[in-house]
């Protein structure tokens, strides 16, 4: 038996803010974030819609592209780290949402290897024996988390008139991480198929705890009283904090090594592989894990200077649009790895 991906699809909000567009709100340039990550532009979803909203549309077009009825899934996994609510978790609303039947749901807190550990648990639940059709999501919305006010109504157009010489410094004590993230979804529906080729391989998880500090969020927790205060509220807590220099160096060194691993495992070559689908943080570390597979860059494709840090949706949507464009067609070796707060990380080998 294997697990195969039966179908993708896609969600972006439509508002796509520049380089340029950012650098009015805050202290930045295009130069910086294009030399230091590669993005370009990104996209963000307005005040009022939600990761669970843009999954369950990446969902349904997932549904639709394998050729099925939301009443044919059996069971949901939903990853994200920028849920609507921190409880329930988006499985439930993306459940009603796209009027599944009342099937099981699983909320993934895996960060940038969400989706990694989707695929698995996917895997394991097709080969536990009690399920046929998984559906599963990465989808975020870190516009949830830019501490901004007027720069708001900048970057969506709203408005001309830029921040106050406060907010700008302000929005500038979080540029570093803010410049970086986008919002959009990805999902995949994977099947059960007794024969044939296609299908997931192998797949590799790993987690070392020792890095959590590395990425994190401070500004809110159920063992503080109360879970979020005004302070941490004043001092911009409630952004993630990153050691971007240690995640870079960590990234550029396990995850080709997570590649070699499932490569390994299968008696294959990493020269074998047709694609390396890479958690797209920073065009730099996906370069660094090109050069360090060996690999031409035509088996690396990306797609962050279009959309972003889109955390657990990135391996998704650069998937889908494989299929797209044909990179991914039938019979192609696919490697997938991830990196992320955690740490979590780790590679799956995927035939097409
Ligand atoms: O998806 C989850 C996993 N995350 C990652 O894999 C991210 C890994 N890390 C990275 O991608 C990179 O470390 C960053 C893109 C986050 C940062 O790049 P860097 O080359 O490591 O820059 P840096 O943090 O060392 O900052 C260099 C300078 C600093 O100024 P000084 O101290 O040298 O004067 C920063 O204050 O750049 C400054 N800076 C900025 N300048 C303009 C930081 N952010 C900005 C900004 N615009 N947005």
């Amino acid at each position: 038996m294997k697990s195969v991906i039966t179908g993708s699809g896609i969600a972006l909000p439509p508002h796509v803010v520049t380089n340029d567009q950012l650098s009015r709100i805050m202290d930045t340039s295009d130069e910086w974030i294009r030399t230091r990550s590669g993005i370009e532009q990104r996209h963000f979803a307005v005040a009022g819609q939600g990761s669970a909203e843009l999954g369950s549309m990446a969902g349904e077009a997932a549904i639709r592209d394998a050729g099925l009825k939301p009443e044919d899934i059996d069971v949901v996994v939903f990853a994200t780290m920028t849920p609507d609510h921190v409880l329930p978790g988006n499985g439930p609303l993306l459940q009603k949402r796209i009027g599944l039947r009342q099937v099981p749901t699983f909320d993934l807190r895996q960060q940038c290897s969400g989706f990694l550990y989707g695929l698995d648990l996917a895997d394991s639940l097709l080969r536990s024996g009690k399920f046929e059709r998984v559906l599963l999501v990465g989808a975020e919305t870190h516009s949830g988390f830019m501490p901004w006010d007027q720069g708001w109504k900048v970057v969506l157009g709203l408005s001309d008139e830029e921040p106050s010489d406060e907010e700008k410094a302000w929005n500038t004590l979080s540029r570093d991480r803010t410049v970086l993230f986008g919002d959009a979804a990805g999902a995949v529906v994977v099947e059960k198929r007794e024969n044939g080729a296609a299908g997931l391989l192998r797949t590799r998880l790993y987690t070392d705890g020792g890095g959590a500090e590395a990425l994190t969020m401070h500004g809110s927790s159920f063992k503080q009283r109360p879970f979020v205060t005004k302070e941490q509220i004043a001092a911009g807590e409630t952004i993630p904090v990153m050691n971007g220099r240690e995640v870079f160096k960590t990234a550029v060194t396990l995850m080709p090594q997570a590649v070699r691993d499932v490569c390994a495992d299968e008696g294959l070559a990493v020269a074998d592989l047709d694609l390396v689908l890479i958690h797209q943080a920073n065009l730099r570390i996906i370069e660094g894990v090109q050069k360090q597979l060996g690999l031409p860059s035509e088996k690396v494709p990306h797609n962050i200077e279009r959309y972003g840090n889109t955390t657990a949706a990135t391996l998704p949507l650069l998937f889908h649009e494989c299929k797209q464009n044909g990179l991914a067609g039938p019979g192609k070796l696919i490697a997938f790895t991830a990196l992320g707060s955690g740490l979590h990380w780790g590679a799956a080998l995927y035939r097409m």
